[in-house]
């Protein structure tokens, strides 16, 4: 994924009356650092990891070594993982299930497993004495931001939807269901491992409720490649079509793909079509790599089409139709010319609006 706004590893040190806390660590090459900035922290009784993945957990070694009364607070899962990256002693691990809880003294952790969000280890953590909830990866976003709570604007919805997209997105059914978990908690703000801290609790609730939440809109997500602009002449035949017939239409030229766009493209698009041009029997290398980026992540499409030219014969249809076998996709009549499109494939085209348009429409509520 790429990350063009930096990021940020973010780790929370929870004091109680008897106990100190510590919510995740931080990528191992971030280690001095977290240590600098915990430096005046004489003894800290837990470390909870909430996630297992290294930028989460790569200081825990250092950390465990520096408090050495530490214990280790973490799923069952957690610990199985954790023993996969690092060689630590099972007499340090504390291992929670969902509901226990951790008094601190004036302050008390819950934890809630998670499983799939987006790793089976995952649990968040939530501390009712002060309405916060710490979700790792949830709700994070790859932002590095000198502003510590985040800002009203388009540009941090923006990077929260990319990180949902490319990271979250496989995983949308299970974190609907957490979604009603944590609405059901008194919750003021939502603290995340990546990216700035949420104050207005039930605007990212709500973006997440309608990035997972069915029906996909009207919309047709189109990535295409062209090399000697036969393929971009039906994609621009193709778009104008369906624009006609009021079907919303987002094409990505993938000769320098935004991961990060294509991702976000494909959250609620009802209808995938690949533009691609036959190379050497197949599609090409980058109509591949983005086939394979959306089986991936699952996007909840419900309808497929391949369109494109070619100079002789191959099995470009045959081959995105198995590469896209995890998306539950009904495949549409493909569309393809020897050359340029010419009328035929100019009528086949439109056919192609037509018959997405209306499957759009077979769709229950569905809105742009
Ligand atoms: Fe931020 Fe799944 O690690």
């Amino acid at each position: 994924m790429p990350i063009p706004d930096g990021t940020s590893y973010n780790a929370y040190l929870v004091h109680g009356a008897n106990k100190t806390a510590l919510i995740d660590t931080v990528e191992a090459k971030f280690g001095v650092g977290l240590l600098r900035d915990i430096a005046d922290i004489e003894r800290l009784d837990y470390i909870v990891i909430q996630h297992t993945e290294q930028d989460h957990s790569g200081t825990l070694p250092l950390l465990l070594d520096k408090y050495s009364q530490a214990y280790i607070v973490t799923t069952s899962k957690g610990q199985t993982l954790l023993q996969q990256w690092f060689d630590l002693p099972l007499g340090r691990f504390i291992v929670v299930k969902d509901g226990d809880r951790l008094d601190l003294g004036d302050r008390t952790l819950v934890f809630y497993t998670m499983p799939w969000v987006h790793w089976p280890d995952t649990m968040v953590t939530y501390l009712p004495e002060e309405r916060t909830l710490f979700t790792c990866d949830l709700f994070g976003a790859h932002l590095a931001s000198s502003d510590l709570f985040a800002e009203d604007n388009d540009h941090t919805l923006e990077a929260t939807k990319h990180y949902y997209a490319v990271i979250m997105q496989p995983f949308r059914s299970h974190i609907g269901k957490y979604l009603d978990r944590i609405a059901a908690l008194d919750v003021g703000l939502i603290a995340p491992s990546h990216g700035p801290v949420f104050r207005d609790v039930e605007s990212i609730l709500d973006a997440y409720h309608s990035w997972v939440a069915d029906p996909p809109k009207n919309k047709v997500v189109l990535p295409f490649v062209t090399m000697h602009d036969s393929t971009l002449a039906m994609v621009e035949i193709l778009t104008e079509e369906l624009m006609q017939r009021g079907v919303s239409v987002q094409p990505f030229d993938l000769t320098a793909p935004d991961i990060n766009r294509l991702a976000e493209a494909l959250v609620d698009a009802a209808t995938i079509v690949i533009g691609s041009p036959l190379v050497l029997g197949g599609a090409h290398p980058n109509v591949l790599y983005a086939a394979h980026l959306a089986n991936y992540l699952k996007p909840k499409a419900r309808f497929a089409a391949v369109i494109g030219s070619l100079g002789w014969g191959g099995k470009m249809v045959e081959q995105l139709v198995e590469i896209l076998s995890d998306v539950k996709l009904e495949f549409l009549e493909p569309v393809l010319c020897k050359g340029i499109p010419r009328e035929k494939e100019r009528a086949a085209l439109a056919t192609l609006a037509e018959t997405i348009a209306e499957k759009h429409k077979g769709i229950e509520d569905y809105s742009l």
